[in-house]
């Protein structure tokens, strides 16, 4: 739990501080910073690699009082520059990285970043079966979670998986409010050019979507 982000600021749920993708110095950095929870991605990496630096990192997270995921298998499509072929992660280099003691692990099961492309062939849940039955209870993390159909989604869970990341859709829905804003010439009535004005449809969309997010992905008072 972030320490500043509690009652005071109306906020009544724990809060956590993530660092999503972060490269191996990154995440050292984020630890000594504060946050409270960090994600190596060492997926770019051959396996004994990965399970080199995740090794180390979960002691110095787990001695800080941090939460640690960690990545096999990359995951398609670009993100903050970090691109990979979306392979299909390999059950047994999974258990390699499970068994180091992370908290959750991200494993590419066809998922991708940014917009699915329309050929999209869909989540691979035997590869998912398979990743499960080596890690055993450890919480899974599905990247990529924008566009993914519901069903998929919902079996996802019901498979292991117990973190979502959403990013695109919510940039889009942001992107698409904003613009309603100005293509309506709101920016240009009265005090309207004020990024609080300005920015705020956008940030309603943002937290709109969050909602319905929560809701399709069951975890709502589950805080
Ligand atoms: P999307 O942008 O595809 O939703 O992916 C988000 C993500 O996986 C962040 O790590």
């Amino acid at each position: 739990m972030v320490k500043a982000m509690d009652e005071s600021l109306g906020i009544t749920v724990p809060v956590a501080l993530h660092l999503d993708h972060g490269t191996y110095e990154g995440s050292k950095a984020c630890i000594e910073a504060g946050f409270t929870s960090i994600m190596f991605d060492g997926s770019h990496y051959d396996i004994n690699e990965n399970v080199e630096k995740t090794k180390e990192l979960v002691k110095i997270a787990h001695d800080a009082g941090v939460s640690i995921e960690a990545e096999v298998g990359g995951i398609g499509g670009v993100e903050d520059g970090v691109a990979s072929n979306g392979e299909k992660a390999d059950p047994a280099e999974c258990k390699m990285i499970a068994d180091l003691g992370v908290d959750f692990l991200a494993a590419g099961i066809g998922n991708i970043h940014g917009v699915y492309p329309a050929d999209w062939k869909g989540l691979d849940f035997d590869v998912l079966a398979a990743i499960k039955e080596q890690i055993g209870d450890l919480p899974m993390v599905l990247h990529g979670g924008s566009g993914i159909p519901e069903d998929q989604i919902k079996k996802a869970i019901s498979l292991g998986v117990s973190k979502i990341n959403v990013n695109t859709e919510l940039q889009i829905v942001f992107a698409k409010a904003t613009r309603a804003y100005v293509e309506a010439g709101k920016d240009l009535e009265g005090k309207g050019y004020d990024p609080r004005k300005l920015l705020k449809p956008g940030a309603e969309a943002i937290i709109a979507e969050c909602k319905n997010k929560i809701a399709v992905f069951g975890s709502g008072n589950k805080a």
